[in-house]
């Protein structure tokens, strides 16, 4: 019995998730993409993966830079991640969605004012179907105070809203 497509995203979209944006330095420019598929692996050492698409242009840049941050993103930093959700050859106007980068010593860039930062270092990857697994070794993080942006049934959600219609 195979399930369709449509069926599966709706019932991977039922798993809320918080929204980070990958970066990547790509030839001194900042590469930026839109992920949810990221989670934890290993505390010893620590491991994080990410599954990248095949046809994302971010899966030939982590490959060819084999370093990146991951960027979790606040809860007002919507327009950040509809703007990485968008495949680009170079984004042109990031500062127009709010997004400011640092760079770190290994000179990945860094989202300012992103609620948490991953410095991670690739340690292997895996094919799997049409996307690839990069797990990565963690070497730095940033933690800062806020709310985390959510997304749950295609659709981003501000958890400071939930809480007010609960409350
Ligand atoms: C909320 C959300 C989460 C996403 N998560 C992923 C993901 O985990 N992996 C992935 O390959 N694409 C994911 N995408 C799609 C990419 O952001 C999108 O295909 C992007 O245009 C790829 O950019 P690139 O071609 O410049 O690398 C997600 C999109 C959204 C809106």
């Amino acid at each position: 019995m195979s399930v369709s497509a449509n069926d599966f995203r709706k019932a991977m979209g039922c798993f809320a998730t918080g929204v980070t944006v990958i970066t990547v330095d790509q030839d001194g420019e900042v590469h930026g993409m839109t992920a949810n598929a990221f989670t934890a692996v290993s505390l010893d050492p620590v491991l994080v993966l990410v599954c990248v698409d095949h046809r994302a242009r971010t899966h030939a840049h982590l490959h060819a830079r084999k370093r990146f941050g991951v960027n979790v993103l606040r809860s007002d930093q919507q327009a950040i991640a509809e703007y990485y959700a968008r495949s680009a050859e170079t984004h042109q106007h990031p500062e127009a969605a709010g997004a400011h980068f640092d760079r770190t010593a290994q000179g990945t860039p860094v989202l300012q004012g992103a609620l948490a930062y991953l410095e991670c270092r690739l340690h292997s990857t895996q094919t799997a179907g049409d996307h690839t697994i990069f797990i990565a070794e963690v070497e730095e993080v940033v933690v800062r105070d806020g709310e985390p942006l959510l997304y749950f049934r295609s659709l981003y959600r501000d958890i400071k809203k939930i809480e007010k219609v609960r409350s």
